[in-house]
């Protein structure tokens, strides 16, 4: 057995995680996926909170663990599992501001490619700017695990942000664009797996409506948490 590899922010070995993670942004949401949805869940990092769980979903070995939220912290666990602890495959989902007419709250958006306000890239000294992707393997497989489970899904560009509040209220003029939507982990998530060699992929729901203001209820939430979790997984 290789020695054990441990990071400042996991604390278990290589061996105890799944080829295959999903990554919520919320612990809680790491917790309940793998109550609900894995069989024999096993809890395998707590640093931080921040809740790993590796378990089996229809016999083959998924890990389900946290991001918490925006490029920095997706960015350290994302690097640490591509890197580190071995995984090849990481699919988050999570919640984004829709920005098109076209969506609508409760919608789901998969991110072909994840533009960016942040300068994570610019740690690569690239002559240029970096334009983060999902895996195309992961975005066909999704769409057509769509396809089958008769769920409707946007596919394109969205908005990874730094910013939540955003005095500049610049958010929206990445619309004119054609950006669907934002949210503020994607671009960290491709660009690890870019440098790593490795393949991610970012599924969203329309949690509010940048340009109406309505938002999900928490009934909402529940039901397309499941929703994605479902796809997530059958892709996984
Ligand atoms: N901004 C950033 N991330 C988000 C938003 C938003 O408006 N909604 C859901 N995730």
């Amino acid at each position: 057995m290789s020695p054990p590899k441990t990071t400042p922010h996991i604390s278990c070995t290589a061996e105890q995680f799944a080829r295959t993670v999903i990554m919520p942004g919320d612990p809680m949401r790491s917790r309940f996926i793998a109550e609900n949805y894995l069989e024999n869940p096993i809890l395998i990092n707590n640093v931080r909170g921040v809740q790993g769980y590796t378990g089996t979903w229809q016999g083959k070995k998924v890990t389900v663990m946290a991001s918490g939220m925006g490029v920095p912290s997706m960015g350290i666990y994302s690097y640490e599992l591509f890197n580190v602890m071995g995984v090849e495959t990481i699919v988050r989902i999570g919640t984004c501001g829709g920005m098109q007419a076209s969506l609508s709250v409760g919608d789901l958006v998969l991110a072909q490619g994840a533009c960016t306000n942040s300068n994570y890239a610019s740690q690569f000294r690239l002559p240029g700017t970096y334009a983060p992707l999902a895996s195309f393997k992961l975005l066909r497989a999704a769409v057509e695990a769509a396809e089958r489970l008769d769920l409707r899904v946007a596919v394109g560009n969205v908005l990874t942000s730094d910013y939540f509040y955003d005095d500049s209220r610049s958010t929206l003029d990445w619309a004119r664009l054609g950006v669907l939507a934002c949210e503020m982990e994607a671009a960290a998530l491709y660009t690890n797996a870019a440098q790593a060699g490795k393949k991610a992929l970012a599924i969203l729901t329309v949690s509010d409506d940048l340009l109406t203001g309505e938002a999900m209820t928490p009934a909402q939430r529940e039901t397309t948490l499941g929703t994605m979790i479902g796809l997530a997984l059958e892709i996984a």
